[in-house]
């Protein structure tokens, strides 16, 4: 073979993948540059439009009539796309352009195979709809963007018009609640606890594998769909390729970058392991045996007067590192990360208030006693967070944005993050452009006492998630549950926090995840500041959903 003909064959064997855009799949590799000549070689046909200014975008367009067949986003009045919060749940981050699959594909999926939907949708998932504030319907559902895939090079934007679903920032960070009304909400900022993000990743790695996923049953499924939408079939154009698109995605998922994941407990809804898929994925680290499944935090206040330090470890202060890297954890890639976007959302999560306590008001003397007990005992870690000016007070808070290395918490987040991956990650960060060299600090070996703003909203509690609510929370660590469900958006008052002894959700029907506190990476015990008195409690509990 001609040196020129293994390169093509290189080509097209190590990045016709990016094509076709397996789910949560991260390339940093130099092949990325060879990503247009690539799509050009699946494709065969495109046109190249002139860039209107050197720095304009140029579009890759594959003139595929399917594409212009992708259901439209229906909006429920005026769209203002610089509204910042229409941008944080809508746009793309640029996870898309190595993680996203391609629309027709996806939208195909629960239909070729129902078993894995449990017969249903993506609500399987958790991922349900969206509540209708922006539009009356979106062709995704909530927690996924539909974009074009795009490269931004230094100069020069690459947009391959192919319409791909990827996770953004609040397929994670936006939650949803069932309040008192039985009204179910969505809130910004708040974790994402019922969408089970590791199960959706595992279901893409092993679809592709599956002998269903196979070019005549993805063409006929692709044209039931259109028929379904009042579309015309597939071209014959159009057949070759999607076939051609299907024989990519099974070559480049036979080996599963994500099988680390299989010998660590399962995460369920409202959790993930975002470090070690970016060690052991992104930066090809040896699997350390670490399991440091996190539950989803809350994103809101995180300018530095009220988190000096990021993510529970408190492993930077670095906003661009805090930001870019979770997109990068999600399947973007250096030049497809959607920097300016992205930033844009990290300074509005910088002055995000919480959410108001949305349930009936507590009693204001009970507040009163739960405050002065929450100086005494809490203060000095936590600080004391004013709802109302959104300041936090540290003034007699020594602990505030310190590492605890007491706690004595689950080691395993701590832990899978030493010295040595701080080192990787930094460099990555810094080769890409992405964040400064010294960024990241690892080896902090305890968890940051951070604020307690909108706590109320933050369940299941401790980093982990191991602890359903802030009643349990609040007594000596073996009197906590050892075992409860988790992904139930109805709220319990009393105790605070979602719901955790039935098996399934009353709203869907939908079978919720049972937490074992036995296993590695779960532990419930630690946070030994217990209040045992249950008026004293009650009174602690009443003050805390003041914050
Ligand atoms: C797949 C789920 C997921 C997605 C998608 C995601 N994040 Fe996160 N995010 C997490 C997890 C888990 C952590 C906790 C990491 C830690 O503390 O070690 C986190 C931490 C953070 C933090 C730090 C919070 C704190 O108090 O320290 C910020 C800020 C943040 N994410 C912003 C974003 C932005 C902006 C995006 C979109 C570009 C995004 N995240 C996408 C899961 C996600
Ligand atoms: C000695 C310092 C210290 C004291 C005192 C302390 N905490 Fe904490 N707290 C921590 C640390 C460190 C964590 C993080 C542990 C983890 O996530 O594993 C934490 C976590 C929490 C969380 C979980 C936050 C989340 O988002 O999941 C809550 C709630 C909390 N503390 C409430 C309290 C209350 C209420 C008191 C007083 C009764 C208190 N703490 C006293 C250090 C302290």
């Amino acid at each position: 073979m001609s040196e020129s003909q293994s390169f093509i064959q290189k080509l097209k064997g190590r990045a016709a993948d990016l094509a076709a855009g397996a789910i949560f799949q991260v390339a940093t590799s130099s092949w990325n540059l060879a990503i247009p000549v690539v799509l050009f070689l699946i494709v065969g046909r495109c046109a190249f439009q002139t860039p209107e200014t050197f720095s304009g975008p140029v579009t890759v367009d594959f003139a595929l009539p399917s594409e212009k067949a992708v259901p439209k986003y229906e909006p429920a009045g005026k769209i203002d796309q610089n509204d910042i919060r229409w941008r944080f749940r809508y746009a793309e981050t640029g996870t898309e352009f190595r993680a996203g699959v391609p629309y027709w594909i996806f939208r195909i999926m629960p239909r070729l195979m129902p078993e894995q939907f449990g017969g249903r949708g993506y609500d399987w998932f958790g991922f349900d709809d969206e509540d209708g504030e922006f539009y009356e319907s979106t062709p995704v559902p909530r927690g996924l963007a539909l974009s074009d895939s795009t490269l931004r090079i230094p100069f020069l934007n690459v947009r391959f018009n192919l319409k791909r679903v990827s996770v953004n920032c609040a397929g994670c960070h936006r939650g949803q609640l069932i309040d008192e009304s039985g009204k179910r909400r969505l809130i910004d900022g708040m974790p994402n606890h019922t969408a089970n993000l590791q199960a959706f990743k595992r279901f893409y790695a092993s679809a592709f594998q599956d002998p269903r996923f196979e070019g005549g049953n993805v063409v006929a499924a692709i044209n039931q769909a259109l028929a379904e939408d009042e579309k015309p079939a597939l071209t014959k154009k159009e057949q070759l390729i999607y076939r051609a698109l299907v024989e990519v995605l099974r070559g480049y998922t036979r080996e599963r970058g994500s099988a680390w994941m299989d010998s660590r407990p399962d995460n369920g809804p409202g959790r993930i392991d975002p470090f070690n898929a970016v060690k052991f994925e992104v930066l090809k680290v040896p699997d350390d045996g670490t399991a440091p499944t996190l539950d989803f935090p809350a994103v809101w206040n995180q300018r530095s007067e009220m988190r000096l330090w990021h993510h529970y470890d408190g492993n930077t202060r670095d906003s661009s590192a805090r930001n870019f890297g979770s997109a990068i954890g999600v399947g973007g890639i250096a030049w497809s990360v959607y920097k300016h976007s992205v930033s844009k959302i990290g300074d509005w999560l910088d002055i995000l208030p919480p959410p108001k306590y949305p349930f009936a008001a507590p009693d204001p003397a009970q507040v009163a006693q739960g405050l002065e007990l929450f100086k005494t005992r809490c203060a000095a870690c936590h600080g004391l967070y004013d709802r109302e000016k959104n300041r936090i007070d540290t003034t007699s808070s020594p602990n505030y944005m310190q590492i605890n290395t007491e706690i004595g918490t689950d080691p395993e987040r701590w832990k899978a993050f030493p010295t040595a991956a701080a080192g990787a990650l930094n460099r990555f960060g810094f080769e890409h452009g992405l964040w400064p060299r010294d960024a990241f600090r690892g080896s902090t070996n305890g968890y940051l006492c951070g604020p307690l703003d909108g706590i109320w909203a933050r369940a299941p509690y401790l980093h982990n998630g191991s602890v359903p609510n802030l009643n349990e929370l609040l007594k000596p660590p073996e009197q906590r549950p050892k075992r409860f469900y988790r992904g139930n958006p109805s709220y319990d008052a009393l105790n605070m926090g979602w719901v955790h002894t039935d098996s399934a959700r009353k709203d869907n029907g939908l079978p919720l995840f049972e937490y074992d506190t036995s296993l590695v990476g779960n532990s419930n015990q630690g946070h030994p500041i217990a209040i045992e008195d249950d008026a004293e409690r009650a009174a602690v509990l009443a003050y805390l959903k003041t914050l």
